[in-house]
């Protein structure tokens, strides 16, 4: 490569270089200075782009395969969110790749064999504390090192849209690290330290062999040998809950019976509004499990699946800011996880995405949907609830056409699509008395404590009738439509 203009050269010439009537130079993105000096060339910035990206669709697989098994819902919330991130900046890096004349873009195989290593170690991690440590202490930082050193060395003029896209993923994966450090904060303890210094220290190694992430060091070829995942890693599917949730088998409460109940009045319906938000926890377990055990399809429809699994996530926190407006703990509320449960247990993942498009596809029409949910919410009076509800619809109308997208072409109509979702939806949820006999739950009615809790909120009291509500999921979905038990 040609050689570059010595540093004193470079800085007379740009002394005093100003714009008309003194105005920034090259749209201000840069000095004239840095402008003459730095770059990186195409197939430099493509290497270093392809590997971050890889990085961050190794990170979206991890958060990803946690969220079912994670029993935290915190972290299960946060994982959401940090796959999402993921998602975005792996295709918004794949497009800029596809601009950059590199062909061929190589973008499904892996930049760096060593660097799966990496990955591969932290997706197997064995413990809560590894996961975080692995997560938030080594590859989110190792990220955000090679997007910083990205930002500091490309050309911010020449290469800019790439430097705007490594700009906007450098904050978020920030987020994302400030997030992690509280977390190894909360949740790990000196003796997991102590344990997991040897795996720490490979996974310094391991990064080290490969030049770091983004390949711009001198590799220390070290010797490191895979610990957690000597053994291929197993996804596991199965939804857990951390001690919060009690009775989560309980499905003693019918919350749709109650609201559309066109007898009932809005503001006692918001205890149900704020119970069916929250209980969507249940979705991103669904969804995440759906991605985890679908591989091979397009980026594409990782993105969406992975907008709407956040979107589900952000669905349960707002029920949460719902409870916590009515001043009322939501452990006293059973949020169930039988439907996730059942989904991850009994279906496989096209039947799973079957289910959920068919639930979705339910709530679209005018009655018994969200714009009644809406509707409803409007007519308690209460500002946040209409928010809620406001932007729940919304964001369900999309999760309907994410899943005319991508799942109806797989059954060459909508109406067999929804066909076969509702056929499995009955087929997997019919166990209301087994988890009752199996022990696991009386189903107990925990409405009417929730209720007077909310009354005294209010400042009213409660109305006899509505304290009397008993009615179950036993013989009904949460359709309304009648299951065998
Ligand atoms: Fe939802
Ligand atoms: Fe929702
Ligand atoms: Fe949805």
């Amino acid at each position: 490569m040609q050689k570059a203009p010595s540093e004193e050269a470079v800085r007379k010439l740009a002394e005093g270089y100003r714009g008309f009537a003194g105005l920034p130079p090259l749209a201000g993105l840069d000095s004239i200075d840095r402008a003459m000096t730095k770059g990186l060339t195409i197939r430099e910035s493509v290497q270093r782009l392809k590997r971050v990206r890889w990085a961050m669709k190794r990170l979206h697989g991890i958060f990803t395969s946690r969220i079912a098994a994670m029993p935290i819902y915190e972290l299960k919330m946060a994982f959401s969110l940090h796959a999402y991130y993921c998602a975005e900046h792996v295709a918004a890096i794949a497009e800029r790749v596809r601009e950059m004349r590199q062909p061929p873009y190589g973008l499904e195989a892996s930049p760096e064999p060593i660097l799966d290593v990496f990955f591969d170690e932290i997706q197997a991690a064995p413990s809560t504390a590894a996961l975080v440590l692995g997560l938030y202490r080594e590859a989110v930082p190792a990220v955000l090192r090679a997007l910083q050193r990205f930002l500091s060395e490309t050309n911010r003029l020449f290469d800019h849209p790439s430097y705007r896209l490594c700009r906007l993923a450098s904050l978020e994966m920030r987020e994302i690290e400030e997030y992690g450090q509280q977390a190894i904060k909360c949740l790990v303890v000196d003796e997991d330290r102590e344990a997991l210094s040897g795996w720490l220290d490979t996974l310094g190694r391991i990064l080290s062999s490969a030049g770091d992430l983004d390949g711009t060091s001198d590799s220390n070829e070290t010797e490191f040998e895979r610990m957690f995942s000597a053994a291929p890693y197993r996804y596991d599917g199965v939804p857990k809950r951390d001690r919060r949730f009690k009775d989560p088998y309980n499905m003693g409460v019918n919350a749709e019976a109650m609201l559309f109940d066109p007898d009932v009045e809005p503001l006692p319906k918001s205890i149900m509004l704020y119970f069916k938000r929250m209980r969507e926890i249940d979705v991103p377990e669904v969804i995440s499990s759906i991605l985890s055990e679908n591989n091979g399809r397009s980026w594409e429809y990782y993105r969406d699946m992975t907008r709407q699994l956040w979107d589900e996530a952000r669905h349960a926190m707002m029920g949460e800011v719902g409870f916590a407006s009515l001043g009322i703990d939501w452990s006293e509320v059973p949020l169930n996880l039988t439907w996730s449960l059942e989904l991850n247990t009994k279906l496989d993942p096209q039947e799973r995405h079957a289910v959920l498009f068919t639930i979705e596809q339910g709530l679209m029409p005018k009655k018994n949907g969200k714009e009644y949910e809406w509707q409803v919410a409007l007519g308690t009076a209460d500002r946040l609830t209409a928010l809620i509800q406001d932007y729940d619809w919304a964001d369900e109308v999309l999760h309907a056409r994410i899943g005319r997208q991508w799942l109806v072409p797989e059954f060459g109509s909508q109406a067999e699509a929804q066909a076969f979702g509702d056929e499995a939806w009955s087929r997997a949820t019919a166990d209301w008395a087994a988890w009752r006999d199996k022990g696991l739950t009386e189903h107990r009615n925990w409405w009417p404590d929730v209720y007077r809790s909310a009354c005294r909120h209010w400042g009213i009291e409660p109305e006899p009738e509505l304290l009397a509500y008993n009615a179950t999921y036993e013989n009904t979905r949460a359709d309304l439509k009648r299951v065998s038990g």
